[in-house]
């Protein structure tokens, strides 16, 4: 199997268009040790042909288009993509499905929930249904590849915070190449660190995992509480109920952070923070790393 790593940073990606502060500053002004970021995206495919997205990025065009494995052709109007798998219905998600209104015949694979948001609170399905015939199914069903869930939480995305439809809201997926017997994890949304999800992790290769705070006290220097923190439903990497922590538990699995959020001291491969991570060996890979697995 291979995995592309489309963007690497939580949404409103890095840097954020309307801030300042040190990390976004010192992006914009080019230090190469704090390189930008789009939002998070994978691209998966088990024969090189065909790929999968999992979860549709705000900068899928832009994605898209720094990737030559997803070069439309050879036909005229032919394109590798064939769909996307998602972990939840949060905008950083979701929104790039509506960029890609201009494919016809896309498989979208979510849990029910995260449907039920894309058709009532966020209307994307009857919105592109007027430009192409998608397919939206809860089963996943990958050519190729299979695809294992785990329910993370439900934590529901501020525009459908009114939704009565049960969870999961959020998932984690494990994506597994029977061929090669490689597995993935793609989790970039954790509540804390979930119980059983040790075991849904154990004997992968990679493990793409929230990287969105580095400390639960990031939030309050920038004017947000540490509440807030706690209630967008990230874990953070340092502390002791952190994920550096869980993350220690395990070897042989390549532990790369994502979903970065713009606040993240880690982005700077030059701070502290980043060697703590480093230290451990766990990665913090910028887009456009593959995997094979
Ligand atoms: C999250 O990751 O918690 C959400 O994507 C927050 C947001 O709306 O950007
Ligand atoms: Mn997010
Ligand atoms: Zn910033």
């Amino acid at each position: 199997m291979r995995v592309l790593l489309l963007g690497t940073a939580a949404g409103g990606g890095f840097p954020q268009w309307n801030c300042a502060c040190r990390l976004c500053s010192a992006c914009r002004a080019g230090d190469p040790a704090v390189p930008a970021r789009t939002q998070d995206c994978l691209a998966v495919s088990a024969d090189g042909a065909d790929w999968y997205l999992v979860n549709a990025s705000p900068d899928i065009r832009a994605q898209v288009l720094a990737t030559p494995a997803l070069d439309a052709g050879p036909g005229p109007r032919d394109t590798p993509l064939k769909g996307a798998l998602l972990t939840d219905a949060e905008l950083d998600h979701t929104l790039g499905l509506m960029l890609l209104r201009e494919g016809g015949g896309l498989r979208v694979f979510a849990p029910a929930a995260v449907l039920s948001a894309l058709a009532d609170q966020f209307p994307v399905r009857g919105t592109v249904a007027r430009y192409g015939a998608w397919t939206w199914e809860s089963e996943v069903d990958i050519p190729g590849l299979s695809v294992t869930s785990f329910a993370v939480s439900d934590k529901k995305p501020k525009y459908a915070a009114d939704s009565a439809v049960p969870g999961p809201w959020v998932v984690a997926h494990r994506i597994t190449d029977p061929a090669t017997g490689g597995a993935l994890v793609y989790a970039p949304c954790l509540r804390e660190w979930p119980a059983g999800f040790d075991e849904f992790v154990a004997g992968a290769d990679v493990v793409l995992l929230d990287g969105t705070f580095f400390s639960r006290a990031e939030m309050t220097g920038t004017g947000t509480s540490t509440s807030a923190q706690r209630a967008m439903g990230h874990v953070p990497i340092d502390g002791p109920d952190g994920s550096l922590a869980r993350i220690r538990r395990h070897s042989g699995i390549r532990w790369c952070y994502t979903h970065l959020n713009n606040t993240n001291p880690v982005l700077d491969s030059s701070s502290p923070e980043f060697a703590t991570v480093r230290d451990e060996g766990v990665e913090v890979p910028p887009d456009g790393t593959e995997f094979m697995v």
